[in-house]
């Protein structure tokens, strides 16, 4: 990988995001053969939002390759209540921790920690900008199911506040995949992300109907209303419900059509597509395991090196 730190999946080229998947995949075959790799190192985890895959992925991934954690814990229990500064708390923790994974409300939150600290810095999500391990994970679900390349896919939901559909998108300008962006008016895709997509030279397409471009998709990627990110309660209202799925959608989609979604869901996926073959959040979850194992690998021996 070009970088120390894995801030945004903008900073990824492809050979970086295959060799991320690729030694994922060496671990989903022989997870033994990692058992002890980076044993006597340490992961400090801060999470100043709640979480739980990300949190307890990044601690089972490091415990799997024989290292340990230290989490900042609630930031109700922590010195940022006294008043403490996220830069301070990420000087301290390096001087704790071999690397840092930091999730924070504030978009740029990771991009200004990351100046802070010598060790790696994993951005787990800063407010509605990025979501890059996630994404990585996304694509390695994506690459089983359906592949990366000559790609049709789906991104539906709230495109505006969804970190992990900026950062899906981002990483898919380096492969043959065509986007179509699906949501109400007020949730598009931010225009900064739309004009990156676009510089990119990306095949986009924005909808308001699923069902305009359901029969074309390989992969439909669904994403919750970002609720907490809404200045106010009642644009939240607006569209809370709004594009939701069940089994009888999917009736107009391919039988190969592979539903995602980061989780956690509300009301976006009806539970009747969990005994479907479409269905594939859980085992896109369940990815999150070897694919951070793979990137914690790559950055905690990067630097050592
Ligand atoms: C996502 C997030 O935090 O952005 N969750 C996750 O990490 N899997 C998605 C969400 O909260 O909707």
């Amino acid at each position: 990988m070009r970088q120390d730190h894995l801030i945004s999946a903008a900073h990824l080229s492809r050979e970086d995001i295959e060799a991320v998947l690729d030694r994922a995949a060496e671990i989903d075959d022989d997870t033994a053969a990692f058992r002890q790799r980076h044993a006597g190192k340490v992961l400090g985890l801060c999470f100043f939002e709640p979480s739980t895959r990300t949190r307890m992925s990044f601690d089972t991934a490091m415990k799997r390759l024989g290292g340990q954690t230290v989490d900042m814990g609630p930031v109700e229990s922590s010195s940022v209540k006294k008043g403490e500064t996220l830069a301070d708390t990420v000087r301290v923790v390096e001087g704790y921790a071999d690397a840092l994974v930091l999730r924070h409300p504030s978009e740029g939150a990771a991009t200004m920690a990351a100046e802070f600290v010598d060790i790696p810095l994993v951005n787990a999500g800063d407010g509605a900008g990025q979501h890059p391990s996630q994404t990585l994970l996304d694509l390695y679900t994506i690459r089983e199911n359906a592949g990366l390349d000559d790609l049709t896919i789906g991104i539906m939901g709230d495109l505006k506040y969804g970190r992990t559909v900026h950062s899906l998108a981002g990483a898919l300008t380096n492969f043959d995949v065509s986007q179509h962006f699906i949501s109400p008016e007020s949730l598009r895709l931010p225009r900064n992300v739309r004009y990156d997509l676009h510089a990119a030279g990306a095949q986009v397409k924005e909808h308001t109907q699923l069902d305009d471009v359901l029969p074309e998709l390989d992969v439909l990627y669904v994403t919750r209303i970002q609720r907490e990110r809404f200045p106010d309660e009642n644009e939240y209202r607006k569209v809370a419900g709004q594009y939701q799925i069940d089994a009888e959608t999917l009736e107009a989609a391919t039988d190969d059509l592979t539903v995602m979604h980061p989780l956690p869901r509300v009301d976006e996926i009806s539970p009747d597509i969990d005994d479907t073959d479409h269905a594939t959040y859980f085992e896109q979850a369940h990815n999150g395991i070897p694919v951070r194992m793979a990137l914690l690998d790559i950055l905690l021996s990067q630097a050592d090196d």
